[in-house]
């Protein structure tokens, strides 16, 4: 169990004890319409047998296209807010994780503020890729923390189909589109996320990526034609980077808490590849029964994947109110984070 010597969090700077953060409510969308590996095999040489061998995936759901990111945002956000019991009012900021925005600017997140009407809440996008709503957990567990902000609401949203290449058999079987939201407020008890740990690698940022429609390669005929609006990923270097990251945040974030990883009730991993999953899994020596996966039914849906799993993980009941779960994801930048949170 967690170090009571933690509890109540002080912040050294301020001899105010620091408030705990608490997911008080989950929320997720999927698109109903469903693409099969056996309907892949129509569009691009593959098989239903090497996408499932190679990485899990069966299914992914696709947006059709008068649905954008905001709107899988906003029904995610209204689920998580019905869940939480809370009005649109009462939020104070809203952060949107995507790396699919609806447009470059402005920010999907004021999007979704109107959507949803909630009228005094701050309003931004954050931008991490697959870790990118871990790292909105962090950023709005600060805000909370310090007590700036009482209720703060964290998105992954993601239409990925609009940006994958479907004549890319190596990345266009991976992905889907999504979204998933918490609320994220104190509930004046003495856990709730216990610790979170972020981190990224620039080097390394050309092994997955979308080069053009940013300052550096605006969106041209010249850029168009030669597909760098698209998705381009090395596959296999990833999948190394993703294990030695996701190992050392996951190994991170249960060292700062003083636990181990028996004591987890459950681990939910960014959902890209069931291979990944399972060598994380066997590296923090954890059973395959404590973690939970979903990638066979929606894909990598990036910084939605970890929250649309989370959401559907509390519904189920694959843990109480008091038990340990630890989250890590990894992504493009490259980026990855962990968190621990007692429910
Ligand atoms: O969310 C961010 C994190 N993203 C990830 O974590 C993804 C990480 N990477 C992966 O999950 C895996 O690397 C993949 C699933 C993308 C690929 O698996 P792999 O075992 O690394 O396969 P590979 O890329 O080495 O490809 C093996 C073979 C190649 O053929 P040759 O060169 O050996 O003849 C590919 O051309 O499989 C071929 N191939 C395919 N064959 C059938 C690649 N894609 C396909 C396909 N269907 N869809």
């Amino acid at each position: 169990m967690p170090n009571s010597n933690k509890s109540p969090l002080r912040n050294p700077r301020s001899k105010r004890p620091l408030r705990p953060v608490h997911i008080v409510g989950t929320g997720s969308y999927v698109p109903d319409r469903i693409l099969t590996n056996a309907d892949l095999e129509k569009i691009v040489d593959t098989t239903d047998e090497w996408i499932t061998t190679r990485s899990g995936i069966k299914e992914r759901r696709i947006a059709p296209d008068y649905i954008c990111t905001s709107d899988m945002a906003t029904e995610a956000a209204r689920r998580a807010m019905d869940q939480a019991g809370i009005r649109a009012e009462e939020i104070d900021l809203i952060i949107c994780a995507t790396i699919t925005p609806d447009m470059p600017f402005p920010a999907t997140a004021c999007v979704i503020q109107n959507k949803i009407g909630a009228k005094r809440a701050a309003a931004f996008d954050l931008e991490a890729a697959c870790s990118g709503f871990l790292y909105g957990l962090e950023v709005g567990q600060q805000f909370i923390t310090s007590g700036t902000y009482d209720t703060v609401l964290v998105i992954g949203a993601e239409k990925l189909s609009t940006i994958v290449d479907w004549q890319d058999r190596s990345t266009c079987v991976l992905f889907g589109d999504g979204a998933g939201a918490a609320i994220l407020r104190s509930r004046g008890e003495e856990h709730g996320i216990l610790t979170t740990c972020m981190g990224a690698d620039g080097s390394q940022a050309d092994i997955l990526m979308m080069p053009a429609g940013g300052s550096k390669f605006p969106a041209s005929k010249e850029s168009v034609s030669a597909g760098m609006h698209h998705l381009k990923m090395s596959g296999k270097e990833v999948y190394k980077q993703a294990v030695i990251a996701m190992q050392t945040a996951a190994e991170e974030a249960l060292r700062k808490c003083n636990l181990t990883i028996n004591d987890i009730k459950c681990v939910i991993p960014h959902q890209a590849n069931s291979r990944i999953i399972e060598a994380i899994a066997d590296r923090l020596g954890a059973p395959m029964e404590k973690i939970y996966m979903n990638l066979q039914r929606y894909g990598n849906v990036s910084a939605a994947s970890v929250a649309i799993a989370l959401d559907e993980a509390a519904r189920e009941g694959r843990f109480q109110r008091g038990d340990l779960i630890l989250l890590v994801v990894f992504g493009s930048g490259l980026t990855w984070a962990s968190c621990v949170i007692q429910w």
